[in-house]
């Protein structure tokens, strides 16, 4: 098939993967409104074309956070992507480093982080996700310490797991889910060689020691309900930050009172985020919150965002809104599903040709200097 954007890659996927697991990528909580949402606001970001603006030196590399990348891009934390291809979080890392871009690897891999570390020529960022035992988090962020991981991505809009409809119907989760998996798995026998049988083992590999194997891959959307912690309030970031030297950035702030409490707390960086509307279907996009939280918090907050790019563009409009850099989840899951490393390695590249030509068209020549300049406002004459 021929390959020339994000959507060809979800197309691939979905031809690959099993049922529940491209529905478990592509789907959100509940009616997927908010999902729906992130991507038809995004989409309508209206860019200004500039002519005559001698673009001919673009450049794409920006910095933040210590660290220099050559796309103001990083790769999203994805629970399981070692079910999209065999070793899928080592794959991920690997194209990430060759493109000179951040990866940020699941609390909830199948890769362990060690595995992930040593197979990475860059170093690799964690995501945490606050489980029940504060002793067996204690030790997993010494592990991360101890192999080098410097930066800790928090996730603080997941007190509880949001009701995905699509898992139930698709056998991730709901009545015989295991002999719907098998059958779905036994339709797609390239997947079932390659990651079912090739990629083993599949336990979630940070956490498989987790109580005793409270944590299993199997039964992944009831464990992560179960276990995942609601008393997160402020005073949890004291307790990470007492365990963690390194950076903290919160991921899945969507709204100016939380971001200017971040900033009260001394955070330095959030990503603003609802998950990929997997979390609270009805929460506003991030489109429609990036600007306003960029105005409430100023130059106090580094702000990154996820949750609907689905292109270049789509970079270049959140850089535009507020972003100073924009992780991709499923862009990124769709390739490495359909192609493993070189997948991810050439969705990067089409991301990169598609904000490059932006840039040029808007009239711009360098990310790092993306405004809201280059937008114009609504056709009722309301911000953009
Ligand atoms: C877990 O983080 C999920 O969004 O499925």
């Amino acid at each position: 098939m021929i390959i020339s954007s994000a959507a060809d890659y979800r197309e691939a996927a979905r031809r690959r993967l099993p049922r529940f697991l491209f529905d478990y990528i592509d789907g959100g909580a509940g009616a997927e409104r908010t999902l729906a949402a992130n991507m038809a606001d995004l989409q309508s970001v209206t860019l200004r074309q500039r002519v005559m603006q001698g673009v001919a030196g673009v450049d794409l590399s920006t910095q933040w956070l210590g660290v220099a990348a050559d796309l103001p891009v990083l790769i999203a934390p994805i629970g399981m992507s070692g079910m999209f291809a065999r070793r899928g979080e080592v794959q991920g890392a690997r194209a990430a480093a060759k493109k000179g871009v951040p990866f940020i690897l699941s609390t909830l891999s199948v890769c362990p982080l060690e595995e992930v570390v040593a197979a990475s020529a860059r170093p690799i960022w964690l995501q945490l996700y606050m489980l029940k035992d504060r002793g067996f988090m204690e030790n997993m962020l010494a592990r991360a310490r101890a192999a080098g991981i410097e930066h800790l991505v928090f996730t603080v809009d997941l007190p509880a797991l949001g009701l995905r409809y699509r898992d139930a119907h698709s056998g991730m989760a709901g009545p015989f889910a295991p002999q719907r998996r098998l059958s779905q798995a036994l339709a797609k026998p390239a997947w079932a060689y390659d990651v079912g049988l090739m990629g083993r083992p599949h336990a979630l590999g940070n956490v498989a020691a987790y109580l005793g194997g409270a944590m299993k891959q199997k039964n992944y959307l009831r464990d992560i309900a179960a276990n995942v912690d609601p008393t997160l309030d402020w005073s949890t970031l004291d307790w990470v930050r007492a365990r963690w030297p390194g950076r903290i950035i919160l991921k899945g702030v969507l709204d100016e009172a939380d971001a200017r409490d971040a900033v009260r707390c001394g955070v330095e960086a959030i990503i603003v985020s609802n998950h990929g509307g997997r979390q609270l279907d009805g929460a506003p996009s991030v489109a429609r919150m990036l600007p306003r939280i960029a105005d409430a918090v100023g130059d106090d907050l580094l702000l990154l965002a996820d949750s609907g790019a689905r292109s270049g563009l789509d970079v270049l409009r959140l850089l535009a809104l507020g972003a100073k850099g924009v992780a991709l989840g499923r862009a990124y899951a769709y390739a490495l599903a359909a192609a493993g490393q070189g997948g991810v390695e050439n969705m990067l590249d089409i991301f990169a040709a598609e904000l490059r030509v932006g840039m040029m068209l808007c009239g711009v020549g360098e990310a790092k200097g993306v405004g809201r300049g280059i937008l114009i406002p609504k056709i009722d004459g309301s911000a953009p």
